[in-house]
């Protein structure tokens, strides 16, 4: 969730910090700091908020050292406030780290009898204190480091500099993501290679319980016992993957552009569109008898796994287990060996997917991976790999990625289908020549967006807004309630359009939005009753239907006409309209849309 750095540089690393750590915003924002050694001691500027401030304390209180660690914080462990941000240090070491120290209290107790004193609310200054506490018994600091680490328990990647050795840094991984990279002379440390990318696109990636010291003559890997482990250089492609905003105001709205052309990017990627046909990879299992799949993920790329259940079961006809990561990891669920199980991730490094994932694997499934990021640790303890090509998604709230990963779960809901005979040669050429036509709807519904300003002003006078949704948008509904509540702060909830009246109903007035996705398909019908039960309690409806508005049989607070397509791809079109309007009421409302409060893009915690 935080962001860190570290550079052995030939020259003042400060500005390179900094330009690391910009790239590593998306992961949190909530303070900024760097520590450098020079002359034989440590320095350090923090700030609290984005990196920004940190930038404008560094113009009047400059760093000059050569060596030097970063860190951009999403607050577990203390308040966002200045004291509490990292690095860590006292006279002998800096610390950075993203992670939990999970045994912190014991640790802090134990230091604090010690006669260590505690600065800061975080868990993170035990690991400043365990380490000088073994420095004072007089090891080098390689060597207390090492027993510093094996003491740790919890999920955590840490860089340490200390001020007699302006020549060290060290590096460690149990869980989070680090990233080594080689320079000419230098070397670095990074939560990922994207980090690193103006500086070099020679990686090493650390394993888990892996940890290194770099000087600047190379690196040295060991795991926890201390045995040199080898792990292999790369060249990275990262540095091709760094992006700008264009001449688009906000990430996000760019993303939401890119769509058309990552959409087909990814479905030519398992679709023969001349054939008519899907082209999977082999997943390593015999698509034709598997008689259950398992899918997991957190957040918008749960709800494209929702889209994939009703798809593999109406299409595939076999049963789909879906739950959240953070409750499937710990649910015990039992799983009959020689099972499929899917993963959905934009950035490949979410703790509770990857914790669920390896669940599925200690119990014999079949891991296969839809991941944006190829080089992610999910991709990396995957049997197989489905990347989403949606490039980076810097926006926090995912927009392309979530489309990119319905076009792969729709693909394998067709692979599926056909191995097993459920979908015959004919359904599956017209199942993929609806999938080759979204891309170009998705590109007409772009050209205005006129129309969405205008309602967002009326989104954003609302205090609660509902979504319904029946069928495949029910899954769209609920995150359409994500996207406006993330980047709004207006309180949303998706629901299936059938349970509104066993509750929510309640909360409908006048002032209440009701924002109902209904597609025209065999399920329409019955969500216009629903629609008809908000009516008639005030409620404010806003129709996104290719339906002209008429057919509502009710009073339309606004209707977001929507092309004719395929009911298999309506997911994919259905998620546009829901994205802009969430897009725009934060315009209005004047959030930070890219980066909004207490979020982060790669949530690494659990
Ligand atoms: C919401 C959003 C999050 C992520 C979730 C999972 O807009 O982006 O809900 O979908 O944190 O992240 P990944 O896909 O990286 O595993």
């Amino acid at each position: 969730m935080c962001g860190i750095v570290g550079i052995l540089g030939s020259k003042p690393v400060a500005i390179d910090i900094v330009d690391a750590l910009r790239r590593l915003e998306y992961r949190g924002y909530d303070s900024a700091g760097i520590a450098t050694v020079e002359n034989g001691h440590l320095e350090r500027r923090r700030a609290e908020g984005k990196l920004r401030n940190l930038e404008t304390r560094l113009g009047t209180e400059p760093l000059s050292g050569t060596t030097g660690i970063g860190h951009t914080r999403w607050a577990t462990h203390g308040r966002p406030i200045e004291r509490n941000a990292h690095p860590h240090m006292n006279d002998r070491v800096a610390v950075v780290h993203n992670g939990i120290i999970e045994n912190f209290q014991e640790l802090r107790e134990e230091l604090t009898g010690k006669g260590y004193v505690f600065e800061t609310e975080t868990d993170t200054e035990t690991v400043l204190h365990l380490v000088t506490y073994y420095l004072d018994q007089g090891m080098p600091p390689v060597e207390a480091s090492r027993i510093a680490l094996n003491r740790l328990r919890g999920a955590f990647a840490l860089g340490l500099i200390f001020s007699d050795d302006k020549n060290l840094l060290i590096g460690a991984r149990q869980g989070p993501p680090l990233a080594i990279g080689h320079g000419d002379g230098e070397m670095y440390l990074g939560s990922d290679a994207i980090a690193l990318a103006s500086l070099t696109d020679t990686i090493t990636y650390l394993e888990d319980g892996d940890w290194a010291v770099l000087t600047r003559a190379g690196v040295q890997v060991f795991d926890l016992s201390g045995k040199t482990v080898h792990r292999t250089a790369i060249k990275s492609v990262a540095s091709s993957l760094l992006v700008d905003k264009g001449n688009y105001r906000h990430f996000m709205l760019k993303e939401i552009h890119e769509q058309p052309e990552v959409i087909a990017h990814t479905l030519g990627n398992y679709i023969d569109m001349a054939e008519g046909a899907v082209k999977f990879p082999a997943l390593g299992i015999d698509l034709a008898g598997v008689n259950r799949v398992t899918i997991s993920a957190c957040g918008t790329a749960y709800y494209a796994g929702v889209v994939a259940k009703y798809w593999i079961e109406k299409y595939a006809r076999i049963p789909v287990e879906i739950d959240v990561a953070s409750e499937f990891r710990y649910r015990e669920v039992p799983l009959a060996p020689g099972g499929l199980a899917v993963f959905v991730s934009q950035s490949g490094e979410t703790a509770d997917t990857l914790e669920a994932l390896r669940y599925c694997k200690k119990n014999g499934q079949v891991i296969a991976a839809i991941v944006n990021v190829r080089t992610s640790t999910i991709a990396r303890e995957s049997n197989t790999v489905l990347p989403t090509l949606a490039g980076p998604e810097i926006g926090v709230a995912s927009t392309k990625a979530f489309t990119s990963q319905l076009s792969v779960l729709a693909c394998l809901a067709i692979a599926i289908g056909r191995a097993r005979g459920t979908i015959d040669a004919a359904k599956e050429k017209e199942l993929v020549k609806a999938l080759s036509e979204v891309p170009r709807h998705v590109s007409t519904m772009l050209r205005d967006e006129s129309f969405y300003e205008g309602l967002a002003h009326e989104i954003s006078k609302a205090r609660d807004v509902l979504y319904l949704g029946r069928g495949v948008s029910y899954p769209i509904a609920m995150e359409g309630a994500l996207k406006l509540k993330e980047i709004s702060y207006i309180h949303a909830e998706g629901y299936a359009a059938g349970e509104l009246k066993h509750g929510p109903i309640a909360l409908i007035d006048e002032n209440v939005p009701v924002i109902v996705v209904a597609p025209e398909d065999e399920l329409f019908e019955k969500t216009v009753s629903n629609m008809q039960e908000v009516a008639a309690r005030g409620g404010q409806i806003v129709l996104i239907s290719d339906v002209a508005k008429e057919k509502a049989g009710c009073r339309l607070l606004s209707h977001i006409k929507m092309p004719k397509a395929h009911p298999f791809t309506t997911p994919l079109l259905y998620a546009v309209p829901v994205q802009l309007l969430a897009y725009h009421t934060a315009v209005v409302m004047g959030t930070d849309v890219d980066q909004p409060r207490n979020l982060a893009k790669s949530v690494t915690v659990e």
